[in-house]
């Protein structure tokens, strides 16, 4: 194959991991073209991932708010309806602007969008529907796909995939979702705001296995107060779809009695595993671990000279804003720079209501490996701006060293959680003790005081409680 067309970099997969790396990359002087088989850049987080759930989240939060909420406000509004057409039009024009924006950069930052599928043909060669390319660097950027649920299979009408979740034409009667984590609990609380009966099945005896304990229990409180059901240490081992529904058989997740479960709509939301089909790898010789993640060094290089992998591909969370800070460190790594992410504070946050945030170590994780550490904790019932918005559910709970105050792991539940993890995440970075926080003086009346508060409360002083 004749080559046409020589890069210092090309990067395969335009997601966050990828277009930002592309971005960087360019910003750095280097010649950059980015494959993206997708009609449109953004990856799955732009385009059926981050973006189009946040839409509905909001979209779903003011239906139930104008349908629960407004008239403790004294708003009162009769007559309140439902358009699931203008609601889904809505999140695909989000959905438009965003990737267009993408497109943007590409062209400010002149980065070669190479429409097409790619495949690995040799180190430094990247051919792409017939034409081929050479690159001093190549980037594995492909992303994740969900992990298929043996004996239900998804045919994104009845029994579908989050791709089926974002997309429903009317709201099932009874939405059964398989998975207590990120998208079962966001996907899950749309469709249960505008008026479906959900239920969560999940494996093991808890929601959200990932985060703090005492913050997933409440979590779960919380969640079942709007009316979902949790189904927990259950296993779903068959699903039978037809035109009125889909018949399941559920049972207990350490074995025992088998029931039958029906459902309108069955969401699979088991977890996701990385995308590498037919790129060439095995062919080239790269590396896959067991779990099928690219194996990288500290520096995102693979075991093959040349090639580099990031993002959802790779080891670590499969979240966004991750993905995104692995492609700024490889571009500086690539361009001679000592590109380096933190991987001790990086937050999850479930952007349901009240959402959940997470950064750094749990209680559990502190106890197992033997730290001592201390807690300080305060509720949003005891916050003047949560009383006011009227957003009270939930805690900001730290965890401290118990020897030097450093702070070593922040959780929240409640109002606004994933914008006020915010600020730990920059006192960790600083490597801040809770007392630091604690003293920093805080605007009245805002949300962020609770965190405050909660600092303060792991020397045993807050002041409001
Ligand atoms: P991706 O975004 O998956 O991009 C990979 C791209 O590579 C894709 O566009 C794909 O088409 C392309 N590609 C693959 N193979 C080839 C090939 N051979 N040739 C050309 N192109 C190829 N994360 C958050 O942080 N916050 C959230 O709120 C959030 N919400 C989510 C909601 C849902 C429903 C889902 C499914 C995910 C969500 N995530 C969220 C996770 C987030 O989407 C991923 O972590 C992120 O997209 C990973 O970025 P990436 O660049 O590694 O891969
Ligand atoms: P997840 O890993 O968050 O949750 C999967 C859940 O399914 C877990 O609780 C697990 O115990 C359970 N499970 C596994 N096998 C099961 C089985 N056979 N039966 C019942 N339960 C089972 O995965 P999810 O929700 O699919 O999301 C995938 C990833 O996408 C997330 O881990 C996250 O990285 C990303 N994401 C991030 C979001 C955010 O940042 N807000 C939103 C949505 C997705």
């Amino acid at each position: 194959m004749a080559i046409s067309e020589s890069f210092d970099v090309i990067v395969i997969g335009g997601g966050p991991g990828g277009y930002i790396c592309a971005i960087r990359a360019a910003q750095l002087g280097m010649k950059v073209a980015c494959v993206e088989k997708r009609a449109t850049l953004g990856g799955t987080c732009l385009n059926v991932g981050c973006i189009p759930s946040k839409a509905l989240l909001q979209s779903s939060e003011e239906f139930f708010h104008a349908t629960h909420a407004l008239a403790d406000h004294g708003v009162l509004v009769d007559g309140v309806k439902l358009d699931l057409a203008r609601m889904q039009a809505r999140k695909e024009e989000v959905v438009s602007a965003n990737v267009k924006g993408v497109e943007f950069l590409f062209k400010k930052n002149k980065v070669v969008w190479v429409k097409g599928t790619a495949r690995i043909s040799a180190p430094g060669q990247v051919d792409v529907d017939g034409t081929s390319y050479t690159a001093k660097h190549i980037v594995i950027a492909t992303g994740s796909e969900s992990v298929p649920l043996p004996g239900v299979a998804v045919d994104e009408r009845k029994i579908i995939s989050s791709t089926g979740g974002l997309e429903l034409a009317a709201v099932p009667k009874h939405l059964l979702v398989i998975g207590g984590g990120y998208i079962g609990l966001e996907l899950g609380s749309v469709w249960r705001r505008l008026g479906a009966e959900v239920t969560v099945v999940e494996f093991l005896e808890r929601i959200v296995p990932a985060m703090d304990g005492e913050v997933a229990r409440h979590f779960q409180r919380a969640l079942t107060k709007q009316g979902i059901k949790f189904r927990l240490g259950t296993k779903v081992t068959a699903a039978r779809g037809g035109d009125d529904g889909v018949t399941l058989i559920l049972e207990p997740a350490k074995g025992g009695v088998a029931e039958e479960m029906r459902a309108d709509i069955v969401l699979v939301a088991i977890g996701r595993r990385p995308y590498t089909q037919g790129l060439g790898l095995a062919e080239v010789g790269v590396a896959l671990d067991t779990r099928g993640c690219v194996q990288t060094d500290a520096h995102y290089a693979t075991n093959i000279p040349g090639i580099h992998a990031l993002g959802d591909a790779i080891a670590g969370p499969m979240l966004a804003h991750k993905a995104g800070e692995e492609g700024v460190a490889l571009a500086e790594i690539l361009a001679g720079q000592a590109g380096h992410v933190n991987y001790g504070v990086i937050p999850g946050v479930v952007y349901t209501a009240p959402e959940m945030a997470s950064i750094g170590q749990t209680e559990e994780e502190l106890k197992e490996s033997g730290v001592a550490y201390n807690v300080g904790k305060f509720p949003f019932t005891a916050n003047g701006r949560a009383r006011a918005m009227g957003a009270m559910e939930g805690f900001v709970k730290i965890l401290a060293d118990a020897k030097t105050d450093k702070i070593l792991g922040a959780h929240i539940i409640g109002p606004d959680a994933g914008t006020l993890i915010a600020e730990l995440a920059t006192a960790m970075e600083f490597g801040a003790s809770a007392e630091d926080v604690a003293r920093i003086c805080h605007a009245h009346p805002t949300l962020n005081e609770a965190v405050k508060e909660a600092a303060l409360a792991v020397a045993d002083r807050a002041l409001h409680i």
